[in-house]
């Protein structure tokens, strides 16, 4: 209930808030207080969210169609964010070209995938960084939430583009905290599907991923080997179960620093 009061004056953003991870998170700040604005592609599947959140929370919600696989959307966001003060940034958009693994050359419309890739998980992050950071550093308080992935631990060959996006979320995230922790900001990645963060068969996945030597991980035959499991899992549509895992623990751990930032 503390946390409520105290963050009734917030507003949130939410990259990629339509959907998944960025929902649940802009459902969960807004019934803590915070008044929310999403950002995504389809005005439908926004506007669908936003009437969901407003009638079970009470807070108003802003939507913005945005597609962040361009580079030209940011003047739009940039007019349309610069009155309000943003109190939480939360950097979700992000994709995986494709769950069906494969070789980065083998990589189905190659080079429209590494701008997709390269503009919705990193450049986005970065802009949406560079628009809201200025109002954090004035008013001396700010949360911003980067979503990394338990790809981004060890290299994820087969994965190539995504896993490396992930790992430039992590750094990322690590140096802009060093630089604004002095300014009242905190700086969070979070490792959706990692260790701490994913469902019982993320974190297993992880361990067994971890514990295996590269040598035989890497190996030729285990990425022959892992491409057809894969192929054979998604004919029988096991591959949809990947993302259903529960926000508690990520937006617990976002909630305790919101707690940190504006209550304390
Ligand atoms: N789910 C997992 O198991 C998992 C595991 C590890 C990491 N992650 C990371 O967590 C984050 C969220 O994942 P998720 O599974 O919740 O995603 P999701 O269910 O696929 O939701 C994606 C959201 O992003 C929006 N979006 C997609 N492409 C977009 C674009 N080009 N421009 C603007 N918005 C776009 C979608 O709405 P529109 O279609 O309307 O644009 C939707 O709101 C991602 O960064 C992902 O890499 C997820």
């Amino acid at each position: 209930m503390e946390i409520a009061g105290k963050l009734t004056n917030q507003q949130l953003v939410v990259t990629g808030g339509s959907e998944g991870i960025g929902r649940a998170y802009a459902f969960e700040l807004a019934s803590h207080g915070m008044n929310v604005i999403i950002l995504s592609r389809s005005k439908d599947k926004l506007e669908r969210t936003a009437k969901e959140i407003e009638e079970e929370t009470g807070k108003r919600v802003k939507v913005l169609v945005a597609d962040f696989s361009r580079d030209d959307v940011y003047r739009e966001i940039e007019d349309n964010l610069k009155d309000l003060e943003i109190g939480v940034l939360v950097n979700n958009v992000g994709i995986l070209p494709s769950m069906i693994p494969s070789k980065f050359l083998e990589t189905k419309n190659l080079n429209q995938t590494m701008t997709d890739v390269i503009n919705c998980n990193m450049r986005a992050m970065a802009e949406m960084c560079r628009i809201c950071l200025p109002g954090m550093e004035k008013r001396g308080k700010g949360v911003i939430v980067n979503l990394s992935s338990g790809v981004a631990t060890i290299p994820c060959p087969l994965y190539s583009l995504y896993s490396a996006s992930k790992v430039f979320v992590e750094r990322f995230s690590l140096c802009l905290q060093a630089e604004y922790s002095a300014k009242g900001i905190i700086i969070q990645y979070l490792k959706a599907g990692g260790k701490i963060h994913g469902s019982v068969g993320h974190t297993f996945m992880g361990w067994l991923l971890q514990s295996l030597p590269s040598g035989i991980l890497h190996s030729e035959a285990m990425q022959e080997g892992f491409i057809a499991y894969v192929k054979k899992l998604s004919q029988v549509q096991l591959l949809n179960q990947v993302g259903s895992y529960s926000l508690f623990p990520l937006g617990f751990s976002t909630l305790k620093l919101c707690r940190k930032v504006f209550c304390e």
